[in-house]
């Protein structure tokens, strides 16, 4: 089914996000539904400018001083013209939208309308093809699935639950030999297991233990088919990561006494990995994945007495009461009371080498700790290695880590195991973000300012570098170990849920998703600004910036402020809004080889299914957002993957928490998969 650029379906509503109530649960854990924990209130930029300069004296130490003092002189006075320009942009204008020139390569479809169907759709000419679901055999001896035969045994030998990103890396040159490398963010019980058989008041110790299995990630070979699909084969690569797994807590928190629990007195070694949810694929092979909403697998912590536990607890979210899975019945460490550091060591970039199904993944803890959605890597033209992340929570950060060594090309061992070593060590920042438009100009309507965009300057804030702190009243552990306390100090700017961010191999710029604030501009709340310049933003927006990756300052604008096309507040790069798809609440996004970028969306506000788009970023296509697929009833989708004749998507909770629900992708019991889209003639995608 497709169709011109479609129209609005009448909203089908749900909760606060767009997404079901039974997603917000035990997704998030009804985060949304909660008070956004960052309750601070940080300072307005030039207050912290004042401070930093006040208390440089006390911070001169260390080269890395050098180099920050430089950056925060350049705050103190810089006129914009010492900030590096932003290379023109096509879609500076009044609104009323440029028409574009022909089909841009990569994006030359026919856009699928918006809908509501229980199927993944695709453009006319494509064809679909699911690669691997919930439960189908990824190690040697995995039973098939049986739905209503679930076992922790044979899950931990099956793909797991909800998978989210979607890594895949060529094992040759020809691209036909592939790790897939996939998220399983999170597991939903009462979907999971037949109706009737699941109490959430009263889980089984066995249920607990296959969900357990479910989470983590899987490493599967996937090999290219003669007909151009993408078949998963058995492999001694095969692997499954779950909350059992013991991972290696490596850079300058590794060994804190802020990490030591009873069963690990070192503080180096962490049994899991949570919620994982967006990631990204390293230049050397390996693949980083964010720990997002891992609050809410933790119970008690009414009961840490300690205030300043306490506080910090609060500001990540961590619940009081009973967890929603009721964990901690079956594993102290889920219990804050008793062990108030397990906390502590969840909510890291992992880094998982698919290449070496022996190897211990790795905690990065030099890359702060928060509510990781992904971590995407770009190679500055020095060598150094850049890893971007957002904090994915209502009014909270952007940050980059830039190491302190330089990237070794190829993918030998010996040059992935120089290379993960780069994460040990570096500089963490947070981002700041100021419009140049008059504040009277950003109303919180998304009307456009008189200067047709909004765009302004940006400012890294250093934040800890190797073991030395920047940041006063922090010792660097509590810098890495508490991140977002961290950030609240220096004034970073609150931004309207950070979520992928992704460098252009093309362009060199960097994109963010910024996928919604239904809080933005409530009582108590920050106002609308021009980094995030709508109240009660419920269909999100995409920021653009230019950077090497290593310098502090730089220039951004947003190239998407998302919705319905025929409303005032959105905006598409300055393209033509009667030529263009609906989207809203962009979510994980990645490059074609054209350098277009794709954006999958998560809780669709305007009635239809979620979906992956396209939208060339430069020329006079710029903005010109086009549908390539939607996912099924109740799914988001996620991990796309875009490649010059294959496209990867994750279907991640198909029909959850609605009714009738979803039958995807086999008419029976519903199974987040992975799908693969091809040309029916084989041909590139979108050519
Ligand atoms: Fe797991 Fe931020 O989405
Ligand atoms: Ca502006
Ligand atoms: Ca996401």
């Amino acid at each position: 089914m497709s169709a011109k650029p479609g129209r609005l379906l009448p909203l089908l509503t749900t909760h606060r996000t767009g997404r079901s109530p039974v997603t917000c649960e035990y997704r998030c854990g009804n985060q949304c539904s909660h008070p956004a924990p960052n309750t601070s209130d940080n300072e307005y930029f030039g207050d912290v400018v004042r401070g930093v300069m006040s208390r440089r004296g006390a911070l001169r130490a260390g080269g890395v001083m050098a180099a920050t003092a430089a950056g925060f002189a350049a705050l103190s006075g810089t006129a914009a013209a010492e900030v590096p320009a932003l290379a023109a942009n096509p879609g500076r204008g009044n609104g009323h939208g440029r028409p574009g020139g022909r089909p841009v390569p990569g994006t030359d479809f026919d856009p699928v309308a918006p809908n509501t169907r229980d199927a993944v759709t695709v453009p006319d000419g494509y064809e679909q093809q699911v690669v691997i679901r919930w439960g189908d055999p990824v190690v040697p001896g995995a039973p098939a699935f049986d739905v209503n035969d679930q076992t922790a045994a044979a899950q931990a030998k099956q793909f797991g639950y909800n998978n989210d990103f979607v890594g895949l890396i060529p094992q040759d040159g020809s691209g036909k030999r592939n790790f897939l490398v996939v998220n399983h963010e999170y597991t939903t019980e009462t979907e999971m297991f037949p109706e009737g058989t699941y109490d959430e008041e009263n889980p089984t110790e066995e249920q607990v233990r296959i969900a357990w299995a479910a989470h983590g990630l899987s490493v599967v070979q996937a090999d290219r088919t003669r007909d151009g699909g993408l078949e998963v084969k058995p492999s001694r690569y095969n692997r499954r990561i779950t909350i059992d797994t013991e991972f290696e807590v490596r850079g300058p928190a590794a060994g804190s006494d802020l990490l030591k629990t009873s069963a690990d007195p070192t503080g180096t070694v962490v049994r899991g990995t949570q919620n994982n949810c967006a990631g990204g694929v390293t230049p050397w092979g390996t693949v980083l994945s964010g720990e997002e909403n891992v609050h809410q697998y933790f119970a008690g912590a009414e009961k840490v007495d300690d205030p300043v536990t306490a506080e910090r607890l609060q500001r990540y979210g961590f619940p009081e009461g009973a967890s929603t899975r009721k964990w901690e019945r079956f594993d102290k460490r889920w219990d804050l009371g008793q062990e108030p550091n397990e906390a502590n060591r969840f909510g890291w970039v992992v880094e998982v080498d698919p290449n070496d199904p022996n190897a211990k993944p790795i905690k990065h803890t030099a890359l702060g700790r928060f509510k990781h959605e992904a971590a995407n890597v770009k190679i500055a033209r020095d060598g150094r290695v850049v890893v971007y992340s957002g904090d994915d929570e209502r009014f909270d950060y952007i940050y980059k880590f830039v190491s302190k060594g330089r990237y070794k090309p190829g993918r030998s061992a010996h040059a992935r195991r120089h290379n993960m070593a780069l994460l040990d060590e570096g500089t963490l920042y947070v981002a700041t973000f100021t419009g140049n438009s008059p504040e009277e100009e950003i109303d919180g309507s998304g009307t456009l300012p008189s200067d047709g965009e909004f765009d302004g300057t940006g400012e890294w804030i250093a934040l800890a570098s190797g073991n030395e702190s920047l940041v006063e009243g922090f010792t660097a552990e509590e810098v890495y170990v508490f991140t977002r306390l961290a950030a609240d100090k220096v004034g970073a700017t609150k931004m309207d849920r950070p979520e992928d961010i992704e460098p252009n191999p093309v362009t060199g710029r960097i994109y963010a998703a910024l996928t919604n604030n239904s809080d933005r501009g409530a009582a108590g709340k920050a106002d609308a600004d021009e980094p995030n310049p709508r109240d009660g933003n419920k269909n999100g927006h995409v920021l653009e910036w230019d950077e090497d990756g290593t310098e502090t300052k730089f220039r951004w604008r947003l190239l998407l402020v998302c919705g319905d096309p025929e409303a005032a507040d959105t905006y598409f790069g300055g393209f033509d809004k009667s030529q263009v798809s609906p989207i809203s609440c962009p979510d994980n996004l990645a490059f074609d080889g054209y350098g277009n970028l794709w954006v999958s969306t998560d809780g669709n506000e305007l009635g239809s299914n979620d979906g992956l788009f396209s939208v060339p970023v430069t020329g006079p296509n710029r903005g010109q957002v086009k549908q390539f697929l939607t996912v099924p009833v109740g799914a988001e989708t996620c991990g796309p993957v875009v490649r010059d004749d294959i496209v990867l998507v994750a279907v991640q909770h198909p029909g959850e928490g609605g009714e009738p629900g979803s039958n995807w992708p086999d008419g029976g019991h519903a199974r987040p998969a992975i799908v693969a889209v091809r040309k029916s003639d084989g041909g590139r995608i979108g050519v």
